[in-house]
């Protein structure tokens, strides 16, 4: 941690992955504006250290600290969260936005790109939640914003399906977590974006997909000023733009909707394995 500003202990720290570029720097201005100091991790020291500071220079007496990390390695949440703690560092957002995605044949992945993506995109933010989530509770106030994407809502992805299956992981753990931390205080949200104009297009080398051609790229600072407003309102889901509405609506069609009701109720339980008395019959 190298940076000059020190936090305020009266303003809320929003903890953001993946905050050097595209949607999470976008967010990362976002959360500025709404009055919190920022920790961003990403990999590249060069690029995040420039990131934290322009954003100091653009909001004076704010503290921005640069945290750089392999979030795919795998143990990098822990040791996020250890050198956290360490610095008595409390956590008020965290926003899990760091995501990769290779588009292409399956078959012909690399495996271990293919498992860096697997615990990137699914393993991190899992691991972050559950690390820093017990002292939200405990002080009955928090937010999470889980980065899915709009790929989502649909129940799979030719030639892209370990992405989209990470992004509807994202999107169906964060539904179920909301559930189940109804009234502590702490809410989750789910950011499902569809096209944005970032590195990740040309990274993920999807730009050449129809829907990267024909649906028109979302800018970062739109997506991230409505993301930002949805997780401190609590919102469950937040989904940009007209079309992007329709085509998650449109994934979702009963009767998915309907079963993942059923699913919640047949999953209702205690951690003993016991079943509560409504059981079905
Ligand atoms: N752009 C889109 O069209 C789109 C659409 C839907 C959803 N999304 C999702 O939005 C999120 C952000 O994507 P973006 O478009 O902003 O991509 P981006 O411009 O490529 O930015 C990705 C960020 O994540 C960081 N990162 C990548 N690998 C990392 C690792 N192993 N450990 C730590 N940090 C890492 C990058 O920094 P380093 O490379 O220096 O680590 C960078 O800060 C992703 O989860 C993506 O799946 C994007």
């Amino acid at each position: 941690m190298s940076n000059t500003t020190s936090h305020h202990a009266d303003r809320p720290i929003a903890l953001i992955t993946g905050g050097s570029r595209g949607i999470g720097l976008a967010l990362a201005r976002q959360f500025l504006q709404h009055d919190h100091d920022l920790i961003l991790v990403a990999r590249d020291e060069t690029t995040l250290a420039r990131a934290a500071e322009d954003l100091e220079r653009e909001y004076p007496g704010r503290a921005v600290t640069p945290i750089s990390l392999d979030l795919s390695a795998a143990d990098a949440p822990a040791e996020l969260f250890r050198r956290l703690q360490a610095k008595g560092i409390q956590i008020d957002v965290l926003v899990n936005n760091a995501g990769v995605g290779d588009y292409g044949p399956f078959a012909e992945s690399d495996p271990d790109r293919l498992s860096a993506m697997m615990r990137l995109n699914m393993q991190a933010p899992t691991e972050l939640i559950r690390r820093f989530l017990p002292a939200m509770i405990a002080r009955g106030s928090g937010r999470i914003l889980n980065v899915a994407s709009l790929t989502a809502f649909f129940s799979g992805g030719t030639n892209w399906s370990s992405y989209v299956a990470s992004k509807h992981y994202m999107l169906a753990f964060s539904r179920g977590l909301r559930g189940e931390l109804a009234g502590s205080g702490v809410s989750v949200t789910a950011l499902c974006p569809g096209p944005v104009a970032t590195d990740f297009v040309q990274r993920s080398a999807v730009g050449g997909t129809r829907v990267y051609r024909w649906l028109s790229k979302l800018d970062p600072n739109a997506v991230a000023r409505r993301a930002c407003r949805a997780a401190m309102a609590g919102r469950a889901v937040v989904v940009s733009g007209g079309v992007n509405k329709l085509l998650a609506f449109l994934g979702e069609l009963p009767p998915r909707g309907i079963a993942r009701t059923v699913f919640a109720f047949l999953l209702r339980g205690n951690a003993s394995g016991e079943t509560l008395p409504e059981r079905v019959a």
